[in-house]
């Protein structure tokens, strides 16, 4: 099968951890008789330095007739300076609103083998397998006023956590779908206790329930959730909830899962099924310390590749193939810096995609 591609490398380590997934991607394609179109384009910084703005109108539109986005990650210090009239950043947040990717997938898994290579305890986090949804083109990323201004008091400065009904149900819907494949376990994470969009965001989850009495709902505060995940991270299966706060809880949770290097993400808009249209790109930012030192873990991106494959293409056999190739290597202890442990085998950007592809050629 023949597939076009949208590839935005981005700032800092993206164009490494891309050139790695695309790789894997070509290595996929020749195992497996695909092609895959890549068509390049440019967001965030470096989009910023030769056009002027973070996502221009005509990579939207390039995007938009691909049949799937793959992002490396975006933003740096160049661009930090909180006067500047546009930041790298901006360019994630419209392509995601652009293209209607409201439902945010981050699966977050425990491998046995690096069950060690974080600073939780093993016992803890063995056997972690979870899913976080989060919610991608609205609360506070995207609700108005949003702005600074200046009065008599001084600096002001305001943020806005806006939530509609219809927003809620279509993501708390993804939520309950997803969790009846799995364990039939959704929790629904919010801060009912304070704020009105989560007031309201709990009564709608409470109200879809009842289409789905297969599937168990539970409510939990975010903050809550927080500690649950350090103190029984394995007692979750499905999580769905607010931008800002998966945001913040799948940070966290990448440490169980030994680096932020290791999560993927896949950005849809709608309940997976079929071949539909997505945005595939690591959790991670753009580690702009780490850019062009071959240091970077290129997995999250890799993995991302399988979640494209699996979410956009219906290609679930080659999907698995790259998931095989990621836990071949990992047995076999090579080690990116950041995962790396007492008696393993330090590799680097590069190298860790060269075994990846080699092990997919294998199979
Ligand atoms: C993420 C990132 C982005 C976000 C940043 C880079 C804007 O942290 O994808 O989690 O906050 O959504
Ligand atoms: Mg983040």
């Amino acid at each position: 099968m023949e597939f076009d591609i949208a590839v935005l490398a981005g700032d800092g380590i993206g164009p490494e951890v891309i050139a790695e997934a695309v790789k894997v991607l070509k290595a996929v394609g020749e195992n497996y008789g695909h092609i895959f179109h890549l068509r390049q384009g440019l967001i965030g910084g470096i989009a910023i330095d030769t056009l002027g703005t973070a996502l221009s109108e005509e990579t939207v539109n390039m995007c938009k007739q691909c049949d799937a986005i793959l992002l490396g990650a975006l933003g740096g210090p160049k661009w930090d300076d909180p006067k500047a009239k546009v930041h790298p950043e901006d360019g994630l947040l419209d392509i995601r609103k652009k293209c209607k990717l409201f439902a945010n997938l981050r699966p977050v898994k425990v491998l046995p083998m690096l069950s060690n290579s974080t600073n939780l305890k093993p016992e803890v986090i063995r056997g972690v397998d979870l899913i976080v949804i989060r919610e991608l083109t609205g609360g506070l990323y995207y609700g108005q006023p949003k702005k600074q201004w200046r009065n008599s008091e001084g600096r002001q400065g305001v943020d806005t956590m806006a939530y509609s009904e219809a927003e809620i149900e279509r993501i708390v819907r993804v939520g309950f779908e997803l969790a009846r494949t799995r364990a039939k376990k959704l929790t629904s994470v919010d801060k009912a206790n304070v704020l009105q969009s989560s007031r309201l965001w709990r009564q709608i989850a409470t109200e879809i329930s009842a289409d789905y009495p297969d599937v168990e709902l539970e409510h939990m505060l975010v903050d809550a959730c927080a500690m649950r995940f350090i103190q029984h991270p394995t007692e979750f299966d499905v999580l769905v909830t607010e931008n800002t706060f998966g945001d913040i809880l799948t940070d966290e949770a990448s440490m169980l899962a030994g680096s932020m290097g290791m999560l993927p993400s896949a950005s849809l808009a709608g309940i997976p099924k079929g071949r539909a249209f997505g945005l595939y790109e690591p959790i991670h930012g753009s580690a702009p310390r780490r850019a062009g030192q071959n240091l970077a873990n290129p997995i999250a991106t890799i993995s991302s590749v399988a979640m494209m494959l699996r979410y956009s293409f219906e290609l679930d056999v080659e999907a698995q193939a790259i998931e095989n190739a990621v836990i071949a290597v990992l047995e076999e202890d090579y080690r990116t810096y950041d995962i790396m442990a007492e008696g393993k085998i330090k590799v680097g950007t590069r190298e860790m995609g060269d075994l990846i592809a080699q092990r997919i050629k294998c199979q």
